[in-house]
């Protein structure tokens, strides 16, 4: 697919003819400098940004579906349900506890009971190291808490599509592992499909296959040190 901004003479390509898949089970690594349109790929695949030209083709019980073909109210559906994006700002409600956040996607996206949902945000915050903050709004939590609850809230609907903008880019090595372990763990033992932008070269070891966008173009490298597929038994991600 394609997409440019502007027009006329000013008109720039973001996205030159890119073709990229991602498979169930699979995490795949989007690494690139700087305004090379990383984010307006992840953009255009979760049903975020329409592309100028080209398709996006999903998965979806057995079921082909183009993103771009739906209705505006089916495609906001088809996100709500199958796909969970870690966006770059964070992008988290300013008026809501770091529970709230995670139980509002529960509720609303997945239909659960308040009681089901209140139990498995607590689970997710805990496993992100949050559970001190939960009861914090944004403007109290520092910069590594907030890129940490926006995971948790991508995270714990157990999405298939999940789409991170540069989702460790405020943590330490330390919490940037445990969210890559959460990351991975969605793809190898749910099946999940992962596309995650980063600029860590120390990311490489956790993909499965890498991808270089460089002024809207796209070249893939099989990552020959990727671990083979694991299959860990992970709590609430059943
Ligand atoms: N809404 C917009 N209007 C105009 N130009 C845009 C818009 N969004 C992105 N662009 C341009 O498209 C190009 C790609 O932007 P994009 O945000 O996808 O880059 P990126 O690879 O994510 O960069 P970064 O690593 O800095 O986040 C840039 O040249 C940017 O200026
Ligand atoms: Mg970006």
């Amino acid at each position: 697919m394609s997409r440019s901004f502007g027009d006329g003479a000013l008109k720039r390509f973001a996205l030159r003819d890119v073709t990229v898949d991602l498979f169930p089970g699979q995490l795949a690594l989007l690494m690139g400098p700087s305004g090379s349109g990383k984010s307006t790929l992840l953009a255009v695949l979760s049903g975020l940004l329409p592309p100028d030209s080209g398709q996006v083709f999903a998965e979806d019980q057995g079921r082909t579906v183009d993103v771009w073909a739906m209705t505006d109210p089916e495609r906001e559906q088809f996100r709500l349900r199958h796909t969970g994006f870690i966006f770059q700002g964070y992008n988290l409600f300013p008026a809501l506890t770091a529970l709230q956040q995670l139980e509002i996607v529960l509720k609303w996206g997945a239909g659960l009971d308040n009681a089901e949902a209140r139990s498995r945000a607590e689970d997710m915050l805990k496993r992100l190291g949050l559970d001190q903050q939960k009861s914090k709004k944004p403007a109290q939590l520092s910069g590594g808490e907030k890129q940490r609850v926006a995971i948790g809230r991508a995270l714990v609907k157990d999405p298939t599509f999940i789409f991170a903008d540069e989702p460790t880019s405020a943590l330490d090595w330390e919490n940037g592992k445990v969210v890559l372990e959460l990351l991975r763990a969605a793809a190898h033992s749910r099946q999940a499909s992962i596309f995650v932008v980063s600029h860590d070269d120390r990311m490489k070891e956790y993909a499965d296959v890498i991808y270089h966008l460089n002024e809207g173009r796209l070249e893939v490298e099989h990552n020959p040190a990727a671990p083979a597929p694991i299959h860990l038994p992970v709590e609430g991600f059943s």
